[in-house]
């Protein structure tokens, strides 16, 4: 079974940039998640391309760009250009779902739909075929360091048996309130990716934190 950690460099120290993506780069993470807020589609504004060059520059590890930008579509571009490998965009943030594939599979990246959390599963029936990644919100998007919300696991159940009916092949991801203590239920319910911000960068020791994120 697939399990992959993707710490969120929103919770690094954006002062030393270099020496948090770094300390990531040398442990059990196999994705580095960069979370992408424009101030519109959620309430908070983080960053974009010059901050995930030095990130894309200090490590070799597959760069997960979470957007939480509205029209994704003109930027997606952009985005696989600084480095991103998977591009992942709101189904709430776009008119046209198929032009944004489009344009990030054109880019060359893999293609990442994510959904809010009061947003079902079902919307996604038609779109699951063609994308690389589901990411489920378990967390209202825009900020760190909120409760994971209990309903997500039921979410992930219910994109997981989706997966299976239709024989589709997309990784199930999952963003908001995850630390070593749910992480081995939200691995269960059927997730093979998942993100942590503040559990990670919180930690006292970051590594071992993943490394019990991962034997959860
Ligand atoms: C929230 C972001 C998350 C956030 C997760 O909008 O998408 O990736 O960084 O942070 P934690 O793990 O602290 O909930
Ligand atoms: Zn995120």
């Amino acid at each position: 079974m697939t399990r992959i950690i993707s710490p969120s460099m929103l919770s690094a120290d954006f002062g030393n940039l270099e020496r948090d993506t770094k300390m990531i780069d040398r442990s059990a993470a196999e994705w580095v998640h960069i979370d992408v807020m424009d101030g519109v589609f959620v309430p908070n504004i983080s960053f974009g391309f010059p901050v995930m060059k030095p990130i894309r520059k200090a490590t070799t590890k597959v760069l997960d760009v979470h957007l939480m930008i509205v029209e994704p579509e003109k930027y997606v571009k952009r985005f696989v250009e600084a480095g991103a490998d998977y591009v992942t965009f709101h189904y709430e943030a776009t008119e046209d779902i198929d032009g944004c594939i489009a344009a990030i599979r054109e880019a060359g990246a893999k293609v990442g739909i994510s959904i809010k959390p009061k947003t079902e599963a079902s919307v996604l029936k038609d779109i699951l075929a063609k994308v690389d990644l589901v990411l489920v919100m378990s967390v209202e998007p825009g900020f760190g360091g909120q409760s994971f919300i209990d309903g997500s696991l039921d979410k992930i159940r219910e994109l997981a048996a989706m997966r299976q009916e239709l024989g589709a092949k997309f990784l199930i991801e999952v963003d908001g309130g995850i630390s070593s203590k749910n992480a081995g239920e939200v691995f269960a319910a059927g997730a093979e990716a998942l993100v942590a911000g503040s559990a990670v960068f919180g930690a006292a020791d970051p590594a071992a934190e993943i490394v019990k994120m991962l034997e959860a």
